[in-house]
């Protein structure tokens, strides 16, 4: 999904993207937008997202009017994705895009073109800032 949304934001215009597993806090502030990808384990994210977000809070990275996006696998409730909403709406203070990005599994073809979809979004909403 990850890739997916990459390429969508790199076809169709001239924005660079990074695509990482594990995102350090360190330098995010010079990033205009941020997609977090977010599977749903037990109705909520999973360790490594929140450790993620509790980083980048605990560090006090300046987030603030930046692009954010949110996307996730889910079997049957898929609540995680929202709930990195939330966290860069209330606690980051990010403009989000809604709703989030939830794919059931696995995405065929369909799920990856909506990924694109997704890059394209969030690459114009960068463009549209300059
Ligand atoms: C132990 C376990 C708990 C899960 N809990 C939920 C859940 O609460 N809600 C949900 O929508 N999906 C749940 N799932 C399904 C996963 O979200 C789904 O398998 C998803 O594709 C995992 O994405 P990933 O491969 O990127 O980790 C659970 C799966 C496992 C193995």
């Amino acid at each position: 999904m990850a890739r997916a949304i990459a390429e969508g934001a790199q076809n169709t215009s001239e924005v660079t993207v990074e695509v990482k597993r594990h995102r350090s806090p360190w330098g995010l502030d010079s990033f205009d937008a941020i997609v977090v990808g977010a599977p749903t384990y037990q109705h909520t994210m999973t360790n490594s997202i929140e450790k993620f977000l509790e980083d980048v809070a605990f560090h006090n990275v300046n987030l603030k009017g930046k692009i954010g996006a949110a996307f996730g696998s889910y079997g049957w409730s898929g609540e995680a994705p929202g709930m990195v909403l939330e966290v860069m709406v209330n606690k980051f203070e990010m403009k989000v895009l809604k709703p989030p990005l939830l794919i059931k599994y696995k995405p065929d073809e369909k799920g990856l073109a909506e990924c694109r979809n997704l890059g394209k979004t969030v690459a114009e909403q960068i463009q549209k800032r300059y």
